[in-house]
């Protein structure tokens, strides 16, 4: 860290557009970029705090970005409320908000995107086609508007962390990625801010995601197919739960590629899972070390 600005006492900074941005980052040292949609959550302090603890000035932007969400999806409904986002990065000591409208980031039709490869088709890919372009677009964007030393990213959406690390690697970007581990409510539930969707009965339902992957994790001295076999039994009693939980997927992959595990894979793998409780989707997902 060097001799840059204290942070923000009374409450951050907050930039709504590029101009405004470089200029409140003109005195910068290290920064720390946290991108967000917003409808912060405990899980994004976390994010904050580790950011805080290792930049000189903390930006977190707020954008809900329409490029990663599909026709169908929860765009419109996805929850917004800019005062509150606000609120929660003064409590964390962030300097700048950058909170730019929809015409700033995507000022005509964007022609040129990153394409996230094969491993941005698997899993979440293969369920929301184009997801992944969209995020590492953004990314990409805010990176260049931001100019981050750091940006830090939750490991909740495994496969997002992964593909930004393979982009940061194949496009020789100048920042560091950190991941801050999941933060998960004292019943196992990972935090989201898809987690405000839910009402009480599909907030139990939804538990079987994360006693799934527990049951996988368990397993994990018994090769892959016993961590699938673990985790898939946990997930078939929860369809019939009620409500039921429906699963969208459930793999055990390699952490460089996302490509499906192979019975004999040693070493690390990540279970992940997606599923829809009512109509909202979670995603999930744990680290396991195979040694069988
Ligand atoms: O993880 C998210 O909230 C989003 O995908 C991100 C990284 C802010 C890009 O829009």
């Amino acid at each position: 860290m060097t001799d840059a600005p204290a942070p923000a006492t009374d409450g951050p900074l907050v930039a709504r557009t590029p101009e405004e941005l470089r200029r409140a980052l003109d005195c910068r040292g290290v920064v720390g970029l946290v991108p967000t949609m917003g409808a912060l959550h405990a899980g994004h302090r976390t994010l904050m705090r580790l950011a805080r603890a290792k930049a000189d000035t903390v930006v977190v932007s707020v954008f809900v970005n329409p490029l990663q969400f599909g026709p169908h999806e929860d765009l419109d409904r996805y929850p917004r409320d800019l005062p509150a986002d606000v609120r929660v990065c003064a409590e964390e000591g962030v300097d700048v908000v950058f909170a730019p409208e929809a015409a700033t980031m995507y000022p005509g039709e964007q022609m040129i995107t990153v394409d996230a490869g094969a491993m941005g088709e698997r899993l979440e890919g293969a369920s929301r086609p184009g997801h992944f372009t969209g995020v590492l677009t953004v990314v990409a964007k805010l990176f260049l508007l931001v100019r981050p030393d750091l940006a830090v990213f939750g490991e909740k959406d495994a496969q997002q962390i992964a593909l930004v690390r393979r982009m940061v690697t194949d496009l020789n970007l100048p920042v560091d990625i950190i991941g801050a581990p999941t933060l998960r409510d004292t019943d196992g539930l990972a935090s989201s801010s898809r987690n405000v969707y839910l009402d009480e009965d599909q907030r139990a339902s939804a538990l079987a995601l994360s006693r799934a992957l527990r049951a996988g994790a368990d397993a994990a001295g018994d090769g892959a197919d016993a961590v699938r076999a673990a985790a898939r039994a946990v997930l078939d009693r929860a369809a019939t739960a009620v409500p039921p939980v429906e699963p969208d997927y459930l793999a055990l992959v390699d952490p460089a590629t996302f490509a499906e595990a192979p019975s004999d894979h040693r070493g690390a793998a990540v279970l992940a899972v997606a599923a829809r409780v009512g109509t909202t989707r979670l995603i999930d997902n744990v680290s396991v070390t195979l040694e069988q």
